[in-house]
């Protein structure tokens, strides 16, 4: 039931805070994170010398912002693969390498057949699914349920925010096993406790403006997304989410990439969101996006930076500047895709779209 939203999707991303809340509830004790589902598999965290994860879509870019946390919590190389691209080459897995299978719907058959396809290679697996008792969980030797509650809409929203929490919770999780955190991993549980509150402020500073935005751009034929580390992945997102919905060409790159090629694409008018990262978290990686940022907007693109609050470094360069609350390096993106699930639902929805029901898709592709 929408319960009084136009679109189930509008709903979704309403319940965005609610959906990181349920994923946290139950995990955290005495200010550590303790997945009490995977009691039990400590020997085997200690013993992976390597992490794979798997997912298509939204998920696969959830399990790119995971690849940065785990990586840096427990110490383990992670590599992040499209399942489809996974499946069908002969990967380098045996009985110390972790299978992460991401899915909402847990039936997507792509990532189904290669969770699978490593078991049956000896490799160990676990899913982070938001949909008890589906496939993929029942052929997964463990699951982490993100609990973000039914999704209708197509498009995912909140189950990709719940899935980066899931994500960053097993990071903490195996992390904590392995002896890998750092001394102030205690102030990213904190955080996560924090960020649904967070979520809730940016969607209520927010919301308005990035509809009106949205609005205005109606008649755009092409956005560009750029992002840089965590940021990367979310500029991936938004971009696939405004041509799920919206039906307009849309590009996610890694800023670092743009001198590369993408560059080219700059004329006067186009469109290009920038996420920022914080300068708190580094300020040679935030001055890096700031450069791009001059680059672009010396060649006339109209810049959308979605900046934390308090970032003046953006202020001369940006035609729009997207506020979102200050959160440690890896919880950050949690709130940087909140305002582009909002553009690309106010972009679909100024055009007359149905949000919840895009051409040519269905929320679960239960085919190869
Ligand atoms: C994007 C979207 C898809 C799914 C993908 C995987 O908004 O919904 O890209 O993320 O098809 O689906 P699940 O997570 O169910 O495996």
């Amino acid at each position: 039931e929408k319960g009084g939203w136009p679109s189930f999707m509008a709903k979704e991303v309403s319940e965005e805070p609610e959906a990181v809340a349920n994923t946290v509830r139950g995990r955290v004790q005495d200010g550590a994170v303790v997945i009490p589902e995977l009691d039990g598999l400590d020997e085997l965290f200690r013993d992976i010398d390597r992490v794979i994860i798997t997912a298509c879509g939204t998920a696969f870019y959830a399990g790119m912002v995971g690849k940065y946390a785990l990586e840096a919590w427990a110490r383990v190389p992670v590599d992040v693969e499209l399942a489809h691209e996974f499946r069908y080459r002969d990967p380098v897995i045996g009985a110390r390498t972790l299978i992460v299978s991401i899915s909402q719907s847990g039936e997507t058959m792509d990532t189904l057949m290669a969770v699978k396809y490593a078991a049956e290679q000896g490799a160990r697996t676990l899913s982070i699914c938001n949909t008890q008792g589906a496939t993929i969980p029942r052929e997964s030797d463990a699951v982490v349920y993100t609990h973000a509650g039914p999704e209708v809409a197509v498009a995912s929203t909140k189950a990709f925010v719940a899935q980066i929490t899931a994500l960053l919770l097993l990071g903490l999780h195996v992390g904590r096993v392995r002896e890998t955190l750092p001394a102030d991993a205690s102030d990213d549980v904190t955080g996560l406790e924090a960020l649904p509150e967070k979520i809730a402020q940016l969607l209520d500073e927010e919301q308005e403006h990035v509809e009106q935005l949205a609005s205005w751009m109606a008649d755009t034929r092409s956005v560009l997304f750029l992002g840089r580390n965590v940021g990367y992945p979310i500029a991936m997102e938004g971009a696939l989410k405004l041509k799920e919905i919206s039906y307009i060409h849309a590009e996610g790159f890694a800023a670092g990439e743009l001198k590369h090629g993408p560059i080219a694409l700059i004329e006067p008018g186009q469109p290009v969101f920038v996420i920022v990262p914080s300068p708190r978290h580094s300020a040679l990686v935030h001055s890096k996006v700031v450069s791009n940022i001059q680059e672009i907007r010396a060649r006339g693109a109209r810049v959308i930076a979605v900046a934390e609050e308090g970032d003046a470094a953006v202020l001369p360069f940006a035609d729009e500047v997207i506020r979102i609350p200050l959160a440690g390096p890896f919880l950050e993106p949690v709130l940087a895709v909140v305002p582009l699930h909002l553009f690309a639902m106010g972009l679909a929805n100024a055009k007359g779209l149905d949000v919840d029901q895009p051409r040519n898709l269905a929320k679960s592709v239960t085919v190869e």
